[in-house]
């Protein structure tokens, strides 16, 4: 083993979460501003320590939610051949934990690229999500696969459960503010909720899913001909049905009227719900220095902003 780090990025899903689990398309987009780094270096002892947000200590003993972590860094040693190299883990990260910005399948890019680099060994992209799968269904449950493949991307990504995803283009202006209500998304809770209503009353829910999808449908369709108004009907579309399926709270509500009521042109909460964050899309820059005004004003503990032309190259 030799001394090494992996990089990886926030995701927010733009549109299609929950839909996607049922395998409708989604929307995602990784914030480069927001930047998670494991950095890995060999011990002569046998320990195996970790150093993170989530977690401090021996791998060996530790809980929900790095478990999950620490069951994909017990498969990587296994894969290498080197169950008992002790090493130190730190990972740095610049990601709200279960805020739905894609955390822990940031942190197991990260730790994946981390372990592959100090094997040198070349890592394949759909290697890689296959990894990410070992952690994210330990913490998550039933994962689409979404956080994952936009963790570890640096373009948008068109995404349908089971298959390769695909990068999309952008339009080169237009805006995201995206705003932390302060209290955690319930990622595994959310998705279970989801399925026992659609268990209970398919013919009430299952429409609300395939509407998600088709408003992902009309969001490429817009996002090809760079027309937001239409992109942000969108957005309002998908909230509407995710506020029936019961997703959404009263904090994401009020930031989403806060947002309405700055001008956006469409809003709605991103990644799990039930908390978390919310998104909001803008005209332009001093709309979207507008809307973040008011999503503070409104009580986000943390806004940012993300121009479409940051996701301009398809990489
Ligand atoms: O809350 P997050 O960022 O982990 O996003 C979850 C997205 C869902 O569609 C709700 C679940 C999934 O696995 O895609």
């Amino acid at each position: 083993m030799n001394q090494s780090t992996g990089t990886s990025y926030a995701k927010i899903i733009l549109i299609g979460e929950h839909a996607v689990v049922y395998g409708q398309p989604a929307i995602a987009l990784p914030v480069r501003a927001l930047q998670l780094k494991a950095t890995l270096t060999p011990r002569r002892d046998r320990q195996r320590l970790i150093e993170s947000t989530f977690y401090r200590g021996h791998l060996e003993v530790a809980q929900f939610p790095f478990a999950g972590i620490a069951a994909l860094i017990d498969a990587l040693q296994a894969f290498f051949g080197a169950s008992t190299q002790g090493f130190d883990l730190r990972i740095d990260s610049q990601l709200p934990p279960e805020r739905g910005m894609g955390s822990s399948a940031a942190t197991a890019t990260a730790v994946i690229r981390a372990w592959y680099a100090a094997y040198e060994t070349p890592l394949s992209r759909s290697a890689l999500l296959d990894w990410a799968a070992v952690s994210e269904r330990a913490i998550h449950g039933n994962p689409s696969g979404l956080d994952a493949a936009t963790t570890s991307a640096t373009a948008p990504q068109w995404f349908v459960r089971g298959q390769a995803p695909q990068p999309i283009a952008f339009p080169t202006s237009g805006a995201l503010v995206i705003a932390d209500t302060g209290t955690m998304g319930q990622t595994k809770a959310a998705v279970a909720s989801v399925a026992a209503k659609l268990k209970a009353a398919p013919a009430q829910y299952q429409p609300l899913i395939t509407g998600i999808g088709a408003a992902v449908a009309t969001a490429r369709t817009a996002l090809a001909a760079s027309d937001l108004p239409r992109l942000g009907a969108a957005l309002d579309e998908s909230q509407r049905a995710l506020h029936a399926l019961g997703v959404s709270s009263a904090a994401l509500d009020r930031l989403i009227t806060a947002a309405h009521s700055a001008g956006a042109l469409g809003a709605k909460l991103t990644g799990s719900g039930q908390g978390g964050c919310m998104i909001a899309l803008a005209q332009d820059a001093r709309t979207a220095r507008r809307i973040a005004t008011a999503l503070t004003t409104a009580g986000a503990t943390a806004v940012w902003t993300h121009q479409f032309a940051e996701s301009e190259a398809l990489v």
